[in-house]
């Protein structure tokens, strides 16, 4: 799919590897939906930015936690920028959850964000896609869902299931729409990382650097714009799956 003209909605696309995603896709010639949760003033700058470049971008609040909201997202994200043709779910949570204090609010938690809202928004830009005849969604997974890090399991547990998320919806919505998802390792080091954690991160990273939110654009623009891949889980994290 060109990308040129096309709809795209980024959620969590204020901050960090989203905004990346969002001003690679507005770079192409996408109009971008950028939705945010809380980081209100960074959407803004991120769309005056776009705007300045001669692209097109419009701001959506949404708590995604709120399966009503993730709803009215989609609604208003075609309201406003007409059908939505690319739908990158990259919005997540992500804390440590150590086993001692570990419960079911924290489950709860992570399954409502990271993947009851794409599951939710897949279905409903999804079937849409499917009506038009063509789309793509690209879901932003993780490779530790395969090599865990400690004290994240309610994490895993939601980024496994955008895998699997992605090969069923792939299935459901063939032939018409591609549905595949990235797996990100060390691209940016976790908020609030001391030194010593992100060289404890290195040291078991083969590539021995944080690949940066342009490793990530890039694999979303080959999702998007080959049409003959769909189901897969693209690593992109510097090796460390093979340490
Ligand atoms: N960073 C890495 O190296 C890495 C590694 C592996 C996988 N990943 C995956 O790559 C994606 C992006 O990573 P990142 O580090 O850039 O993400 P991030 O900074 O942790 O979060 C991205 C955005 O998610 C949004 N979000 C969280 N909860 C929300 C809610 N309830 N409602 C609405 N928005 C909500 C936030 O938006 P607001 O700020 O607007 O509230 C936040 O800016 C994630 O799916 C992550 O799991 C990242």
């Amino acid at each position: 799919m060109e990308l040129s003209g096309r709809t795209a909605l980024v959620t969590g696309a204020a901050r960090r590897i989203g905004r990346a995603i969002a001003r690679g896709l507005a770079t192409r010639g996408a109009r971008v939906a950028v939705h945010y949760g809380r980081s209100a003033a960074d959407a803004q700058a991120l769309i005056d930015e776009i705007r300045a470049a001669g692209g097109t971008a419009e701001a959506f609040a949404a708590d995604l936690a709120d399966p009503a909201a993730v709803l009215a997202l989609a609604a208003r994200v075609e309201a406003e920028l007409g059908p939505v043709d690319v739908l990158i779910n990259n919005a997540s949570v992500f804390y440590a959850t150590p086993l001692e204090t570990l419960g079911e609010r924290e489950l709860d938690d992570n399954l409502a964000i990271n993947l009851k809202a794409p599951y939710l928004l897949s279905l409903r830009l999804g079937r849409a896609m499917r009506t038009r005849g063509a789309g793509k969604i690209v879901s932003i997974g993780d490779a530790g869902a395969t090599h865990p890090y400690r004290d994240y399991l309610p994490y895993y547990v939601s980024k496994a299931g955008v895998v699997a998320l992605t090969e069923s919806l792939a299935r459901a919505l063939a032939p018409a729409v591609q549905v595949n998802c990235i797996a990100p390792g060390p691209i940016l080091p976790p908020s609030g990382a001391s030194a010593e954690d992100e060289a404890r991160i290195l040291a078991r990273t083969p590539l021995a650097r944080f690949g940066g939110p342009e490793a990530v654009v890039a694999a979303v623009v080959y999702l998007v714009e080959n049409d003959f891949v769909t189901g897969t889980t693209l690593v992109v994290d510097g090796g460390r799956s093979l340490v």
